[in-house]
């Protein structure tokens, strides 16, 4: 396993992304969200069209992460105005995981806050995602509060933030 984290650039990298996403979010949410919500939601934020304006016009920055030069994950991740960094996407394909890549992804994320002068990593998490509580637990996260938002469509999200001090 040779694992490389690089940032995306141009429509072709973001398109590849959105593919990934789309494969990842039909395995990962089965069970915790509806498909309806699922579809929903890679429509609303992991499409090509939405993450296309995410980086052209709110700031965020994707990376994506290669196994053997093969793309099997990516990370988005954007900085807030105080002096916190928001990990927007932390998502890596089912037959990589449990190899400690998301520990790479993570660093990354830890380094990427560190060089734009951020004290605080946070995240929003699915309250049912177990799996991945459990990772940001094990990685120094603290669970700040709960958040019910209402993303449109009829559905909401049902989330722990968590936070990460640099
Ligand atoms: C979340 C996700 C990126 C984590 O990746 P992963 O490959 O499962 O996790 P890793 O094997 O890299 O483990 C990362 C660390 O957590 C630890 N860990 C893994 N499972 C754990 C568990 N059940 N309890 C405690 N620690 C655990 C590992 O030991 C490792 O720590 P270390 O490197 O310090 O030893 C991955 O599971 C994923 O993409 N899931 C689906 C998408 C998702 O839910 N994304 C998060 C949305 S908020």
């Amino acid at each position: 396993m040779s694992v490389e984290i690089k940032e995306v650039s141009g429509t072709a990298g973001l398109q590849e992304i959105a593919l990934l996403a789309d494969e990842i979010w039909h395995e990962c949410f089965v069970g915790i969200i509806s498909s309806g919500q699922i579809d929903y939601m890679v429509e609303k934020f992991q499409s090509f069209r939405a993450m296309t304006e995410q980086t052209e016009q709110q700031g965020y920055k994707y990376l994506a992460v290669r196994d053997d030069g093969e793309l099997c994950g990516y990370i988005g991740i954007k900085p807030e105005t105080d002096d916190r960094l928001f990990l927007s996407k932390l998502y890596l394909r089912k037959d990589k995981r449990g190899h400690g890549t998301a520990s790479l992804m993570l660093g990354r994320v830890f380094e990427e806050a560190g060089k734009i002068g951020k004290k605080r990593v946070y995240l929003t998490v699915n309250k049912h995602n177990v799996h991945a509580v459990d990772v940001y637990v094990r990685k120094g996260f603290v669970q700040t509060a709960e958040a019910v938002t209402d993303i449109g469509g009829g559905y909401v999200m049902d989330d722990f933030i968590m936070e990460y001090t640099l």
